[in-house]
């Protein structure tokens, strides 16, 4: 626990699989076994840890810590707030292993903690869940069940929306410094789930075309995009996204790989891929974690501009998205993922595919849109011209396969 070397991460497939399993059975055997009361108290109370990382996050306590260990009134001096107030929050996080207090009010970093430093993607990634998204959640139910909205695919009628007044791209938008966050949020996002270079290792790259062009739509600052081509310098990249997005991805490609700018084997291309349609004549459309920010009725339109940009008959489109699993054991069910978790866990393994749950419930919350199931995808890409071929396994997040219908199986 009290190590601080953020690089120091056991981050193999059979690590990652351990985790699961040990996430879903610690869950469930509390769940079992301490007083229902009780359980669902500290579930109420969940909001607290948002509320207790903002803070640290806004007075840059883990920034502070860097140097060793500091009494908190000189923490709290430096962030110009109570001392009293701020010790309080830092006590409430060193019982659930944020941070150590390693003698009375004098704290350390610890393993968690310095994934709050402002150095750290991540702390971007924990900045905008426990500030922006955690305001949206707080009025979830206010969103459910207000009359007009019952029944509404408007992605506009999201407790994101009732909390912030605008969408959460619209909002990005117009504040830069929340784009900023949120970009940086976004590599952490992929550093976590498998790695950037994720989509590198999952698709079988070295039986492709060595000049194969690869369009990343909703890529960001084209972090992915980058990893692949770096894997692979025969390829061209195109990374389209938002105009902000794009112009703070030139800043990141001529910091981190001016070459590929220069050779031009990138291009960043602004884009609204709800109204505009993709570069044509690319070998594959890559959607990440983009697809779930969208209700289905939005999700078929994005998808039918990427298919009319789909010049060749080899053009594949690949989906790279959480893909919800069943928590039966029901035979026969179409589900994503290999094995069911042991006995007596649920067979989806409940708390250890937690995050996914909550990103659904969370993309419920900010775009009234859902992470999905496999029969989702299939069902969402049928409707926009797009037949399922596979699903590519390996990784933390699957990668599904499609080829665009024949025009005149076609239907809109
Ligand atoms: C959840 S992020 C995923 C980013 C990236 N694919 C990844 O996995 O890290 C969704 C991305 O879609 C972009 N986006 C949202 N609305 C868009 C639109 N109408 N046109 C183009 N990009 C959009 C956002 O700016 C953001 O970069």
């Amino acid at each position: 626990m009290d190590c601080t070397d953020s690089s120091a991460v056991l981050n193999t497939q059979g690590v990652r699989d351990a985790v699961r399993v040990l996430e879903g059975a610690c869950a469930q055997l509390i769940a079992s076994i301490a007083p229902a009361q009780h359980v669902m108290l500290n579930r109420s109370f969940g909001g607290v840890d948002p509320a207790c990382i903002n803070v640290a996050l806004t007075t840059k306590v883990a920034d502070q810590l860097d140097a060793g260990p500091k009494p908190v009134a000189e923490l709290a001096k430096t962030a110009g707030v109570d001392a009293a107030k701020l010790g309080r929050v830092l006590r409430c996080m060193a019982v659930q292993h944020c941070f150590t207090e390693v003698e009375k009010d004098v704290y350390a970093n610890n393993k968690l903690s310095v994934c709050l430093r402002s150095s750290e993607n991540v702390s971007g990634l924990l900045g905008f869940v426990s500030d922006d998204v955690n305001m949206g959640l707080a009025h979830l139910a206010q969103a459910l069940t207000r009359r007009e909205w019952i029944g509404s695919s408007n992605t506009n009628a999201s407790a994101y929306v009732l909390a912030h007044g605008q969408t959460l791209f619209e909002k990005a938008t117009v504040e830069a410094w929340r784009e900023q966050r949120f970009s940086r949020g976004m590599v952490a996002w992929s550093d976590i789930h498998g790695g950037t270079d994720e989509i590198a290792h999952v698709y079988p790259w070295s039986t492709v075309r060595d000049d194969t062009t690869f369009c990343d739509i909703g890529g960001s600052v084209g972090h992915v995009a980058m990893a692949l081509l770096k894997a692979n310098p025969g390829f061209r990249v195109v990374v389209h996204d938002l105009p902000t997005v794009i112009e703070e991805a030139r800043k990141v490609w001529q910091r981190e790989f001016p070459e590929a700018l220069d050779e031009q084997s990138v291009q960043l291309l602004p884009l609204d891929f709800v109204k505009q349609r993709p570069l044509s004549g690319c070998n594959y459309y890559y959607l990440k974690h983009v697809l779930h920010d969208w209700p289905d009725a939005d999700c078929v339109p994005i998808l039918e501009n990427i298919r009319a940009s789909m010049t060749s008959s080899g053009s594949k489109l690949l989906l790279h998205e959480f893909t919800l699993r069943d928590a039966t054991r029901q035979r026969g069910a179409v589900t994503a993922g290999s094995a069911h978790a042991p006995r007596p866990l649920l067979p989806n393994f409940g708390a250890g595919v937690l995050r996914h749950h909550l990103m659904d419930v969370n993309m419920l919350s900010t775009f009234n849109s859902a992470e999905r199931t496999l029969d989702d995808f299939i069902r969402i890409g049928n409707a926009a011209g797009f037949q399922f071929v596979r699903i590519w396994e390996g990784g933390e997040v699957p990668v599904l396969e499609f080829t665009p219908q024949p025009v005149d199986a076609f239907v809109s």
